[in-house]
């Protein structure tokens, strides 16, 4: 099976995933490449893509979007995965590319999502932002901010590999 792991990544988080899920795909044919490497014409030379990113302002980054609504040939199964600073993925980040997807009839087999910690905004803006919410929000948002230190972890790449095998088991 030609599989495409495809992706964007502004500081790292989501590329960390990517490369784990390669791994737990070790036994097929995997094309690893960013999105902004990819050329819209050469979707259709697969027969699976995991499509990534971090999350930035609720969804993913418009990079992916935009490629794929260029895109020729859409293989029929797709898997999605994210990184996200807040502890649960409250939002919806793919929603405009499923849009996409449910119109060339294409199915999406899986979805992983992880915490990654937030590496672009510095600590200090992090605080500031932290510092402007109300005060009985503040402590639970300074617990949660802790608790994305380090992520994605060890134990976050162990999970995406994991992910990564059962999906070939589905299929
Ligand atoms: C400008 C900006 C906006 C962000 N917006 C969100 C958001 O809406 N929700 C969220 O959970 N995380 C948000 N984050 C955190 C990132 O999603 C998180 O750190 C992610 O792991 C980054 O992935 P990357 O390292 O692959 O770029 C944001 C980060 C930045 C820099």
């Amino acid at each position: 099976m030609k599989i495409l792991i495809t992706y964007f990544s502004q500081s790292g988080n989501t590329k960390m995933i990517a490369e784990a899920i390669n791994n737990g795909l070790f036994t097929e044919e995997v094309d690893l490449k960013p999105i902004n490497e990819m050329d819209p014409t050469e979707f259709g030379k697969y027969d699976l893509v995991f499509l990534g990113s971090g999350v930035y302002g609720s969804r993913i980054h418009s990079s992916v979007v935009n490629l794929m609504k260029k895109v020729t040939e859409f293989p029929t199964k797709f898997v999605y995965f994210c990184t996200h600073a807040s502890l649960k993925l409250y939002q919806t980040p793919f929603v405009k590319v499923t849009r996409i997807l449910e119109k060339n009839n294409c199915t999406i087999i899986g979805k992983f999502d992880c915490v990654g910690e937030n590496k672009i905004m510095s600590l200090e803006s992090r605080m500031q932002a932290i510092n402007s919410i109300p005060a009985k929000e503040r402590d639970k948002a300074l617990k949660d901010l802790k608790l994305t230190e380090g992520r994605p972890n060890e134990d976050d790449v162990k999970n995406a590999k994991k992910f990564a095998e059962s999906i070939l088991q589905k299929i």
